[in-house]
């Protein structure tokens, strides 16, 4: 289970961010990056954040560690600009929470080398999720004492809107065209060799089990949170052992 905490303070909007994450403070003293459930597309969004994250972390990627934290509406209350109110006021309960990595700066692929073994490890996860938000655009890429982290997988697992249809969905092809590690040559048969084989059913059941129930209840089609996390982990199964022959777009033999 992912640690709980309270945010005791909100304190500002990050500076980018099309969902308005917010930086709060919390009871445990430490500061992390809110992501709110009354945003966008709400709860949908942060289990993607879960799933993703979890499995990440599990094959050998650095992401930011996750907490749930525990949002009291009148926390909105003293807050000037109307639409953080509306946010804080709409996100009462069960939000996601992430360490803030202070002092992290955004990717920049002049300034900074990636080897071609980690961008084919990010690449083939980003295939694996169906992340269409790591583009040289908006990488979503942090550096932090000099490593690359990931962040921001809410625009992944794009299945989990439609169920019935979420077979088909995950056997799509992935377009890295336009990935933000394309020019570091990734190198994903390798990736692929090593990772493919560790993306098994109980690792998924232990990555899905991290997935508050909160957000996993009143799902059309479900009844109990543990069979819509079955209905996560399904697709990711089946499309880890061959997605790496569906990358689009690396150029090259490919
Ligand atoms: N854990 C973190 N530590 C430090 N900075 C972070 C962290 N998470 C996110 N950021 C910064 O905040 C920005 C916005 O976060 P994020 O991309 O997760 O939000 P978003 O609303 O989903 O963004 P968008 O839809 O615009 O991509 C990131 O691009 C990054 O610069
Ligand atoms: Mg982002």
């Amino acid at each position: 289970m992912l640690k709980e905490v309270i945010a005791t303070r909100y304190i500002a909007p990050l500076r980018e961010g099309g969902s308005l994450p917010g930086l709060i403070e919390a009871d445990d003293l430490g500061t992390y990056v809110l992501k709110f459930t009354g945003a966008g597309q709400g709860r949908k969004t942060l289990v993607a954040e879960v799933v993703c994250a979890e499995l990440a972390r599990r094959l050998g990627l650095r992401v930011p560690r996750l907490v749930t934290v525990e949002v009291d509406p009148v926390l909105g209350l003293g807050e000037p600009d109307e639409q953080v109110q509306q946010l804080l006021k709409s996100s009462g309960g069960t939000n996601l929470g992430m360490d803030f990595l202070s002092g992290a700066l955004g990717f920049d692929p002049l300034a900074f080398e990636v080897s071609a073994e980690e961008a084919g490890r990010i690449v083939w996860f980003d295939a694996l999720v169906g992340n269409v938000d790591r583009s040289w655009r908006n990488p979503n890429l942090l550096r932090w004492r000099g490593e690359l982290w990931l962040v921001d997988h809410g625009a992944t697992m794009i299945w989990q809107h439609n169920w019935p249809g979420a077979a088909t969905s995950a056997a799509r092809p992935y377009d890295a065209a336009d990935h933000a590690l394309r020019p570091f040559a990734p190198d994903v048969a390798s990736a692929a060799a090593d990772l493919a084989p560790q993306v098994t059913e109980d690792l998924l059941a232990e990555v899905t089990a991290e997935i508050p129930d909160a957000w996993l209840t009143g799902e059309p089609g479900f009844g109990t949170p543990d069979e819509l996390r079955r209905a996560y982990a399904r697709p990711l199964l089946d499309r880890a052992p061959t997605v790496h022959q569906r990358i689009q777009g690396l150029g090259g033999d490919r």
